[in-house]
């Protein structure tokens, strides 16, 4: 009888508990760093493009996926955006051009456009 009424007690302390949930305020968005556009920042920022386009951009021999490096900057620019907006057919680059804002995706372009 006593065991009856603590888990009566504890289910009613937890439809409380539920209440008091709901009740509250939804949660913050979460708060991301603000990008880090300096050279060094950039630079991190085109190393994400390496495990697939080669280290600064310049593709190992015989890979299937191009390289990045000396590519106009307007082109790559152009590119991202379009699988940004799902316009161009891939596979991966459509989720992984979302991760990045337009001044990002500029910076990148600018990086690979400047390696040789
Ligand atoms: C997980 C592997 C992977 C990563 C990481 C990756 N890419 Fe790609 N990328 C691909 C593949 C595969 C394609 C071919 C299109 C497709 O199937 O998505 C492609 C295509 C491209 C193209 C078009 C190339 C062409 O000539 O058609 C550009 C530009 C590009 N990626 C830029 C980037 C940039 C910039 C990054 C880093 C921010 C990046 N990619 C990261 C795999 C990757």
């Amino acid at each position: 009888m006593r065991a009856a009424a603590r888990a009566l007690a504890g289910l009613v302390a937890a439809a409380g508990a539920c209440t008091a949930l709901a009740q509250q305020p939804a949660a913050a968005p979460p708060a991301f760093a603000p990008p880090n556009m300096t050279q060094k920042g950039v630079a991190s920022l085109a190393a994400n493009c390496a495990a697939c386009h080669g280290t600064q951009g310049r593709a190992v021999a015989g890979s299937a996926v191009p390289g990045l490096a000396g590519r106009a900057a307007a082109e790559t620019v152009a590119t991202m955006t379009q699988f940004k907006e799902g316009k161009r057919p891939a596979t991966v680059m459509h989720q992984i051009a979302k991760g990045y804002s337009e001044a990002e995706i500029a910076a990148i372009a600018e990086y690979f456009a400047r390696q040789r």
